[in-house]
C-alpha cells in the first residue's frame, strides 16, 4: 500500500511516498526560512501563498523520485492540526481533491503524532510502549505511547515551548529565525559557568514546563552585559586594535549567554524526561520535534539515559524539523487500522490537542 503524505502546518511543505513494507520510498521539502527570515518569525499569509505554489511541484518530484504513477497511489494523509489555519488548509484542500480524482482514501494526521512517531522511521526503532518528549516551536510534552494513537501526557508546558525559549532568546541576542539553530551555533563558542540562569519548575514534583521566565532572564542579562543590538561590526580602515577588541568581547559575551541559555533549557528537558522514565519505570525515551536536532540535548540525554541503562531514540535528524515522510509515515500506519474515509468534506483544526485526538478515536 503507497501513501502519500502531506504537511503543510506552518513553515514547510513536506512530501513523503510511503510504502508499507518497505519503508519511505521518497520524500521533498521546501523551508520557507528564508523568505520569513526577513520579517524574524513566520507571516502566516505569506506561508499559505508559497504553500500553494509549492505543493503540486513538490508532489510531482516525489512521484518522480519514487517511480510511482498516481494510479499506484493507495490513499493520501494530510497535517490536518495544529498550525497555521490558512497554511493547513493548502494541504487539506490538495489531499482532498486528489483522493476524490483518484478515488482512493484520505486521513487527516494530528502534527504531534507523525513528530511522535518520526522515531520509528530510524533503524534502530523504539518498540512501544516508550515516553516521548516531544520538543518543537510550539510544543514541550512528555508523553506515554503504548503504541499507535495510545498516548497519555504526562506533563507539558504552561507557558511557552522550548523551541520558543530558543527563538525569543536568540532575537534577544539578535540572532535571526529561527532562533534554536542559530543559538546554538553561537553557544558553540561560549564558556561555561559564566552565567546562571534560572531552571523553573526544575522540582516542582510534577513532569510540567515553564520556559516564559528566562527569556526575562536572558533579557535582564542582555541589558546589563550592555550589548549592543545587533553588535557593530568593526568598519574597514577602522580596524584599529582597540575596536576588533571590542568587537571580540561583544562577540563572546553573547556566546556566553547563548551557552548559558542552552544549558538552562536542556538541563530540564533532561531532568524531567529522566524523571518521566522513573516515574513509569519505562526505559525507552523517543525525543521528536525540531528541538530534538540539538545536539547538546542529544548527548546530555544520551548521557543521562545511557548511563542508568535506558535507551534514547531520535528520528533522522532531516526528520526531526517538519516534514512530509513523518505525515505519510502516521498515516500508514492509522490507515492499516481503516481509519480513512472516502468522505471528501474537510476542516482543518489550528488548535488541536493530542489527548483530544485519542479521546475522539
Ligand atoms: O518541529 P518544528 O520544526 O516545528 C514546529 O512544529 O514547531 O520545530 C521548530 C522549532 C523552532 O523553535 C526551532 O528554533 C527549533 O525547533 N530548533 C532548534 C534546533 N533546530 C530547530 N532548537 C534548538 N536547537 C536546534 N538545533
Ligand atoms: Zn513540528
Amino acid at each position: 500500500m503507497i501513501t502519500l503524505g502531506i504537511e503543510s502546518s506552518c513553515d514547510e511543505t513536506g512530501i513523503a511516498l510511503y510504502q508499507t513494507g518497505r519503508g519511505l520510498l521518497s520524500h521533498t521539502l521546501h523551508s520557507q526560512i528564508a523568505m520569513h527570515s526577513e520579517y524574524g518569525g513566520v507571516v502566516p499569509e505569506l506561508a499559505s501563498r508559497d504553500h500553494v505554489q509549492r505543493v503540486i511541484p513538490l508532489i510531482r518530484q516525489a512521484m518522480q523520485d519514487a517511480d510511482v504513477s498516481l494510479d499506484q497511489l493507495d490513499a493520501i494523509a494530510y497535517t490536518q492540526g495544529p498550525g497555521l489555519g490558512g497554511a493547513l488548509l493548502v494541504g487539506a484542500s490538495v489531499a482532498n481533491s486528489l483522493a476524490y480524482a483518484l478515488d482512493i482514501p484520505t486521513i487527516g494526521i494530528h502534527h504531534l503524532e507523525g513528530h511522535l512517531l518520526s522515531p520509528l522511521l530510524s533503524d534502530p526503532a523504539p518498540e512501544f510502549p516508550f515516553i516521548a518528549l516531544l520538543v518543537s516551536g510550539g510544543h514541550t510534552q512528555l508523553m506515554r505511547v503504548d503504541g499507535v494513537g495510545r498516548y497519555e501526557l504526562l506533563g507539558e508546558t504552561v507557558d511557552d515551548a522550548a523551541g520558543e525559549a530558543f527563538d525569543k532568546s536568540a532575537k534577544l541576542l539578535g540572532l535571526g529565525y529561527p532562533g534554536g539553530p542559530a543559538l546554538s551555533l553561537l553557544a558553540a563558542s561560549g564558556r561555561p559557568g559564566l552565567y546562571k540562569l534560572p531552571r523553573p519548575m526544575l522540582h516542582s514534583g510534577d513532569l510540567n514546563f515553564s520556559f516564559s521566565g528566562l527569556k526575562t532572564a536572558v533579557l535582564t542579562l542582555v541589558r546589563q552585559s550592555d550589548l549592543p543590538h545587533p553588535t557593530p561590526l568593526p568598519q574597514a580602515g577602522e580596524g584599529t586594535n582597540e575596536s576588533l577588541r571590542e568587537f571580540q568581547i561583544i562577540e563572546q559575551t553573547r556566546a556566553d549567554i547563548a551557552y548559558a541559555t542552552q544549558e538552562a533549557i536542556i538541563d530540564v528537558l533532561a531532568h524531567k524526561a529522566r524523571a518521566a522514565l522513573a516515574q513509569t519505570g519505562l526505559t525507552q525515551l523517543v525525543v521528536a520535534g525540531g528541538v530534538g536536532a540539538n545536539q547538546m540535548l542529544r548527548s546530555r540525554l544520551i548521557c543521562d539515559i545511557e548511563r542508568r541503562g535506558g535507551r534514547v531514540f531520535y528520528p533522522d535528524l532531516e526528520f526531526c524539523t517538519d516534514n512530509g515522510a513523518m505525515i505519510a509515515f502516521a498515516g500508514a500506519l492509522r490507515l492499516a487500522e481503516q481509519q480513512g474515509s472516502k468522505d471528501y468534506r474537510f476542516n482543518v483544526k489550528p488548535r488541536w490537542n493530542l489527548e483530544q485526538m485519542v479521546s475522539a478515536l
